[in-house]
């Protein structure tokens, strides 16, 4: 997205929808940046405000197509609440976490909205055929930025209304459902342009065969199968260009991030990464150890490997300010927590959380992003300065332990949960000594079992199976990464990263 634009929503849209969105606003925004509403990160619209406004939009645009009348006033409603209703419940019982996720809500509200206005556009505007509607392009959107069994059932809704439109036309309903879900089964794992272009060719495929079906059921002429042929081709063709130009818009408008932008962040040469690999190189070291460590991870138990590879990459970014009060970036230069009190240092650990959140909404990084700045680290303890400050005062009565915890707030997804554990690891197997494939299993276990009960994992739904096998793709990254490394028997390892080094 070109920066011009992105001044332009940050200087002008943002101050005017904080205004328009505040008044909605009943809890107090959420911790972090999890409550984001079109660009901005404080406000939080609770979700039955944004369904009850897609439900009033979806009404509005139907009843305009079928009304005048109360009686069509009244069959609309029935039939917006009825859909509306269902989606609901089925969120509810497949996606919870979509449940409280207003962003979601309102980009498949936009998104219904929108295909409703273009079926009416469509529909009115003379030698147009219906069955070159480009409504596939909202199932692939859907899969992309949600969820494939979002997608599915999206599909199914657009065919249904699409039906009634057109004057519950049966053929048109069964041609976008073929060509929707076709779409959606090659947008699963889209990646590239070409995937999208490849999921177009699936929705021509799908069109074309429920198109050639009908035909042979209803024995159609010749000329009339092959001009809906070819409107169904220049439709999947149409559906492509919209979601090439509109997946960019979507990704920004809605903190959505698709594979295609994952991958985009997950370039090197990103200028916060190539800051960092030149101000803080043990940092940037420590980033790319620990993205492996947590792609390892996420594949094994089959989360968002990319997701996890891009957060690890950005979630010491905060560190970026004060470089050299971290030990990874330390080397000759000397530790300057020498010379500061324990809670001066902790203070200093704990702010590149802060200043992370700042640079990355400085950068425009997406929100999804920002999560693994701020939950990293989650709730836990500054513990190497904790023991300091315990050692210093002689009473561990005397030191507030919760001024040396991070602020959180805690791992809410498997993603996150990864990285924090990824995180840990890779810094204190750092000063592992003489490493066995025992020893690590056991460091591994020991890192992971302590964050476990720390109660960091308590709003993250990972199961003791997927904990085993976290562990044994930690162990198998680190035996071919540490091997020659020695031994470092003490304790403290989950918070190595914030150790100054040992003498030598
Ligand atoms: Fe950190
Ligand atoms: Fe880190």
């Amino acid at each position: 997205m070109p920066s011009r634009f992105k001044q332009y929503v940050s200087h002008t849209l943002r101050p005017l929808l904080i205004r328009l969105l505040r008044w909605t606003e009943r809890s107090g925004p959420l911790p972090g940046p999890r409550s984001s509403v079109f660009f901005h990160r404080e406000v939080h619209v609770p979700t039955w405000v944004v369904g009850a406004g897609v439900w009033g939009m979806l009404t509005a645009v139907l009843f305009l197509e079928l009304g005048p009348g109360w009686g069509a006033l009244i069959s609309v409603a029935i039939l917006t609440t009825g859909l509306v209703g269902l989606f609901r419940l089925f969120i509810h019982h497949d996606h919870p976490e979509l449940v409280h996720d207003d962003d979601a809500i309102a980009l498949v509200g936009v998104l219904v909205v929108a295909a409703v206005l273009g079926m009416n556009l469509w529909f009115h505007t003379g030698g147009l055929v219906p069955y070159g509607m480009p409504l596939s392009a909202v199932s692939i959107l859907v899969t992309v930025l949600l969820h494939p069994r979002v997608g599915v059932v999206l599909t199914l809704v657009l065919a249904l209304l699409f039906g009634i439109l057109n004057s519950f036309s049966l053929e048109g309903a069964l041609v976008v459902c073929f060509g929707g879900m076709a779409g959606v089964a090659r947008s699963l794992h889209v990646r590239t342009r070409r995937d999208v272009t490849m999921a177009g060719l699936w929705v021509a495929a799908g069109g074309g065969a429920a198109v050639v079906m009908l035909a042979l059921m209803e024995r159609w002429p010749l000329e009339q199968c092959l001009s809906a042929l070819k409107w169904v081709g220049g439709g999947a063709v149409f559906s492509v260009l919209l979601v090439l130009a509109l997946l960019p818009l979507l990704e920004i408008c809605f903190s959505r991030l698709s594979n295609i932008r994952l991958l985009e962040l997950s370039d090197v040469n990103h200028p916060l990464l190539k800051e960092m690999s030149l101000e803080a190189p043990g940092t940037y070291h420590h980033s790319l150890i620990t993205a492996s460590l947590a792609q390892a991870a996420a594949e094994r138990i089959g989360a968002n490997a990319l997701l996890c590879r891009v957060g690890a990459y950005f979630h010491d970014i905060g560190k970026l300010v004060k470089p050299e009060y971290f030990v990874e970036n330390q080397g000759a230069i000397g530790n300057p927590h020498e010379l500061l009190p324990p809670n001066m240092s902790r203070i200093v650990i704990q702010s590149h959380v802060k200043d992370g959140l700042a640079l990355a909404q400085r950068h425009n990084l997406d929100r999804l992003i920002t999560e693994f700045i701020l939950m990293h680290h989650g709730t836990c303890r500054v513990e190497y300065f904790y023991r300091r400050a315990i050692e210093q005062t002689g009473a561990e009565e005397s030191v507030d332990e919760d001024l040396y915890r991070y602020p959180g707030p805690k791992p809410h997804s498997k993603e996150t949960a990864i990285v924090m554990l990824a995180d840990s690891v890779e810094a204190s197997a750092r000063t592992l000594e003489n490493p066995s494939h025992q020893r690590l299993v056991d460091h591994v276990s020991r890192i992971v079992d302590s964050k476990i009960l720390d109660g960091q994992f308590e709003e993250v739904p990972l199961t003791l199976a997927e904990v085993s096998q976290v562990k044994d793709a930690f162990v198998n990254t680190l035996v071919g990464i540490y091997h020659t490394r020695l031994h470092y028997p003490t304790s403290q390892e989950t918070d190595v990263e914030h150790r100054p080094p040992r003498p030598s």
